[in-house]
């Protein structure tokens, strides 16, 4: 694996693979790596000669300084992870390469009510700092694939919104959640949680298994109400849970309304924010 961390450097190198008319592939990451991001990365090899893989911890996406500040850096057990699993190309920039001094990095697209609701309404800016950085690194690597996770619902829908509205040629591939044996899917977060949270989360992806089953029996309004109990634990406070239009994001008030419906969540477990989500219709 060859490991960058300037723009030019990067394009020198990918420049002539695209010459010779190799494909490449891209996962953009914030690194602290588990199997969820490594699942990205096999799928990326799959079907692409090159593999590029970005760890970037994007300081304009964070709403919360805390938050940024306590995400987990875990540099030299990723470098390991990613050759373990032989991605071609490693880019690590320092935020000025990223956002250089002149260089104007904002986005002017609209995303409408995608962006507003659920991780929009919580997490505000949150989608526009993110969207800003996934252009900016696909500018600097210019794939010809893009891999990310369904884990992060919203944010691949909205960065499907962006690659349309830029009129992108670049195909965006959604990767499946990859979850724990006991369901808790995957996330850099979660080494963050005590012991006995670790446990209790457990019950986010069993409420979403079990919403996934009243489909037939209960309203989605029924269903959200139900589930809203069932994660209202004294260790936890949930944020949302809400069923919506797996192509508008927006509620729906009966399951007849789409043949794609989802349920997202967000809960607080003490300290830690966890997001997960579940297609209950397709
Ligand atoms: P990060 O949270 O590091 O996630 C990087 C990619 O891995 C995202 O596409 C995410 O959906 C995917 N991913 C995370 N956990 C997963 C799991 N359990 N199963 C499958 N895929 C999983 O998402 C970001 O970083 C950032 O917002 C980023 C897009 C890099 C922009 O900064």
């Amino acid at each position: 694996m060859i490991l960058f961390k300037k723009e030019y450097q990067l394009q020198n190198y990918l420049t002539s693979l695209k010459s010779d008319k190799k494909s490449i592939g891209f996962v953009p990451t914030m690194g602290a790596l588990h199997d969820g991001h490594l699942s990205l990365i096999r799928k990326a090899k799959e079907e692409n000669d090159c593999v590029v893989c970005s760890i970037f911890v994007n300081p304009t996406q964070f709403n919360n300084a805390t938050d940024l500040e306590k995400y987990p850096r875990t540099a030299a057990k990723d470098i390991e992870l990613l050759t373990s699993v032989g991605t071609d190309v490693l880019l690590m920039p320092p935020v000025e390469e990223v956002y250089p001094k002149g260089l104007d990095t904002t986005l002017e697209l609209d995303f409408g009510e995608l962006a507003n609701v659920m991780e929009g309404e919580f997490r505000p800016g949150h989608f526009d700092g993110m969207a800003q950085v996934v252009n900016r690194l696909v500018n600097m690597v210019q794939p010809h694939s893009l891999y990310m996770g369904q884990k992060d619902f919203q944010q691949i829908t909205i960065v499907r919104s962006m690659l349309t509205q830029l009129e992108s040629k670049i195909k965006l591939v959604m990767c499946p959640i990859k979850r724990e044996e006991n369901g808790l899917a995957m996330s850099s977060r979660n080494v963050r949680l005590t012991p006995e949270n670790r446990n209790l989360a457990v019950k986010i992806s069993q409420t979403l298994t079990t919403a996934k089953k009243l489909v037939d029996k209960k309203t989605p309004k029924e269903v959200k109400e139900w589930a809203m109990q069932e994660l209202g634990i004294p260790e936890f406070k949930p944020e949302y849970f809400e069923i919506v239009d797996g192509i508008s994001l927006q509620s729906i008030d009966d399951f007849s309304e789409t043949n794609f419906a989802v349920a997202c969540t967000a809960v607080w477990a003490g300290e830690v924010r966890l997001i997960d989500n579940m297609v209950l219709k397709s």
